[in-house]
């Protein structure tokens, strides 16, 4: 028996990034590396500064209730060793609204993980060999060969509406003048009314 979970994701900015802006630039890797990327301009935005963990958070919600943080740390293993639920509740709160610019690359990833030996570690280990699951199949006695999970995520310009036309915007109170996330970062979709994580990843080469 094959157990196999499938997640894909793609949601709808309320309004969508204007395809126009979206310029080649680069990503910084690591010190040795960088990669070109599409990066895609934001005009709205909330975003704040986390002292705590030292890490810029942009909270862009999505026209349902789910949102998308990204989290561009100074120290990603800061930000691994630190980040917790009560972290993700509080910037879920980030409603504030600044214009500047701000970019994120395009990017669209795949996964699959197998789950055999988490789930096993997690204490679920008999029905790899001796559960009776009869109430399946009767035939057969049956048990679970593999666990497999995938997700897969593709996050570019489309919204539920038009890109924004993009007048000359003044930009104003901004941390910095422009932010970009140019190195690796950390995203996260979250449903809000339940705070529930549904993806939670790293990126560290977009092109990758
Ligand atoms: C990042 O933080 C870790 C521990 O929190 C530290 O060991 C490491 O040196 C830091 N890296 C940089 C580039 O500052
Ligand atoms: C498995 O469960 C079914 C239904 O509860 C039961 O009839 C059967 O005897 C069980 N088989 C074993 C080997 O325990
Ligand atoms: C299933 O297992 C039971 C008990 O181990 C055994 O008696 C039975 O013959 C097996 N059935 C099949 C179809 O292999």
């Amino acid at each position: 028996l094959y157990l196999l979970n499938y997640i894909y994701y793609k949601g709808k900015w309320p309004i969508g990034f204007d395809p126009a802006l979206t310029k080649l630039d680069e990503f910084t890797v690591d010190e040795n590396e960088k990669v070109p990327v599409q990066m895609m301009k934001i005009e709205k935005h909330f975003y704040t500064f986390d002292d705590e963990i030292g890490t810029l958070v942009l909270h862009l919600p999505f026209s349902n209730s789910f949102s998308m943080l990204l989290l561009m740390p100074d120290n990603m293993t800061t930000l691994e060793n630190m980040i917790s639920p009560t972290h993700v509740i509080e910037w879920l709160k980030v409603t504030e609204s600044r214009d500047c610019g701000i970019y994120i690359p395009k990017f669209s990833i795949k996964t699959s993980y197998t789950l055999n030996d988490v789930l096993k570690e997690m204490g679920m280990t008999d029905v790899f060999d001796h559960a009776n699951l009869s109430g399946i199949s009767k035939e057969h006695n049956l048990t679970v060969s593999e666990v497999v999970h995938r997700a897969a995520l593709d996050v570019d310009e489309e919204g539920a509406s038009a890109a924004a036309a993009t007048g000359n915007v003044v930009f104003d109170s901004c941390l910095k003048q422009d932010l970009k996330f140019n190195s690796p970062f950390m995203f996260m979709i979250v449903e809000r009314s339940t705070e529930t994580i549904l993806f939670m990843g790293k990126i560290s080469n977009p092109n990758l």
